[in-house]
């Protein structure tokens, strides 16, 4: 199977439709459907965090954009006819773990009927030939087991946004089940490990925790150091839901399942090893200790197994985790320099195509 690469001549005057645009992933997904030259519209609430990487990177410049809550139907259906997208990547989601223990009404409210709002949508809409629905790594029932979890395993999740997940994943099924084939959009889903990169300052993830504490010239404080966790930078999974993108818009119903985008095997690694990476790269007397407080439950260990995506779209890894910590670290110093970091994502974006076509 021939490496995977995002096709420039394809993605040039798509129309693509982001839920979440707004959001960390989002944001970094639209700059680079921007760079390929896709016509973007984005539908999502304001930034959820200040600073955002929307607003830094000023990701809203080359695109559209619909402030809109996803939990109402009408919002989403009017905003899918008015642009009338081909390509429909859904990212909109609460997608924190701890808030939907405080807030598990509005999580689920959000992430499954909010899904069922952009799939009912684009049924209606006519158009719409692919649809990637993201979720995440969390998705599958964990059994703290030590292999990677295939796409056939058991949907589940103990808290109540992995649970969520896992719900919008059976919705998507009866979707693709019940109206999407054959004739109609192809719809997949694709599950993502933990996501990291410059421009994250999402509360209570461990990267932007570390970040705002190395900033401060505090201790980074870490909760759970033996938890293992697929870490990948932010341009791994959209590498491949922008590859899947494109599988689905050509062949159909073919690739219209779901996939698993994780990192090599070798960086599913414990918590430890990101903050010692991390204070090691920061320099200048940084440090970290742990907190021995009560916390919720957090799953001890995770791993993907990508060995479909990499045997039938020939997509795989091209940042190793050492690669990724390192970027962040740039990427983060150069924001508190007030360097232009639209220009880095950029620079990053296009770094990171010239690492897919020699992988
Ligand atoms: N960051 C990770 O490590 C990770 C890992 C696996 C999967 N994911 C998934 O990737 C997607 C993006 O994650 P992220 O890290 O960018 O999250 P984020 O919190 O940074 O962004 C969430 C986006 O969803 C929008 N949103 C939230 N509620 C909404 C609503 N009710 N209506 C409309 N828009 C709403 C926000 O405005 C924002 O644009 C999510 O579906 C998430 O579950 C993330």
């Amino acid at each position: 199977m021939r490496t995977a690469t995002i096709d420039p001549v394809f993605w040039r005057g798509k129309k693509v439709l982001i839920t979440g645009h707004t959001g960390f992933k989002g944001s970094w997904l639209s700059l680079w459907l921007q760079s390929l030259g896709a016509e973007v519209h984005g539908l999502a609430l304001a930034p959820p965090t200040r600073p955002s990487l929307f607003e830094e990177a000023r990701a809203g410049l080359g695109m559209s954009g619909t402030t809109g809550d996803i939990r109402d139907f009408e919002t989403v259906r009017a905003c899918m006819a008015a642009f009338g997208p081909q390509i429909v990547i859904h990212m909109a989601a609460q997608a924190l773990v701890r808030p939907s223990y405080s807030d598990p009404v509005a999580t689920y409210a959000t992430n499954v009927m909010g899904t069922v709002h952009v799939l009912e949508a684009a049924r209606l809409c006519g158009g719409v030939r692919a649809i990637v629905n993201v979720t995440t790594d969390k998705c599958y029932e964990n059994r703290e087991w030590a292999w990677g979890y295939r796409e056939d395993e058991a949907m589940g999740g103990h808290d109540p946004y992995s649970s969520s997940k896992g719900c919008a994943e059976l919705v998507t099924s009866a979707y693709r089940r019940s109206f999407f084939a054959p004739g109609g959009p192809a719809l997949a889903s694709a599950r993502a490990g933990n996501v990291i990169g410059g421009g994250d300052w999402a509360a209570d993830r461990l990267v932007p925790d570390i970040l705002r504490a190395l900033e401060r010239q505090d201790a980074a404080v870490i909760r759970n150091p033996h938890a293992t966790r697929p870490w990948q930078h932010v341009l791994e999974p959209l590498s491949g839901y922008l590859v899947l993108a494109q599988k689905l818009f050509e062949d159909g119903q073919g690739h219209a399942e779901a996939w698993n985008f994780g990192p090599r095997d070798e960086d599913a690694q414990p918590v430890r090893q990101i903050v010692e990476r991390m204070v090691a790269a920061w320099g200048d007397g940084a440090r970290w200790q742990l907190d021995g407080g009560q916390h919720p439950h957090e799953a001890q260990g995770l791993k993907l197994d990508i060995s479909k995506a990499r045997a039938r779209m020939g997509w795989r890894p091209s940042w190793p985790l050492a690669h990724a910590l390192g970027r962040i670290i740039t990427w983060h110093q150069a924001w508190l320099a007030r360097e232009d970091v639209r220009q880095l994502c950029l620079k990053q974006i296009h770094e990171y195509e010239l690492a897919m076509t020699v992988n």
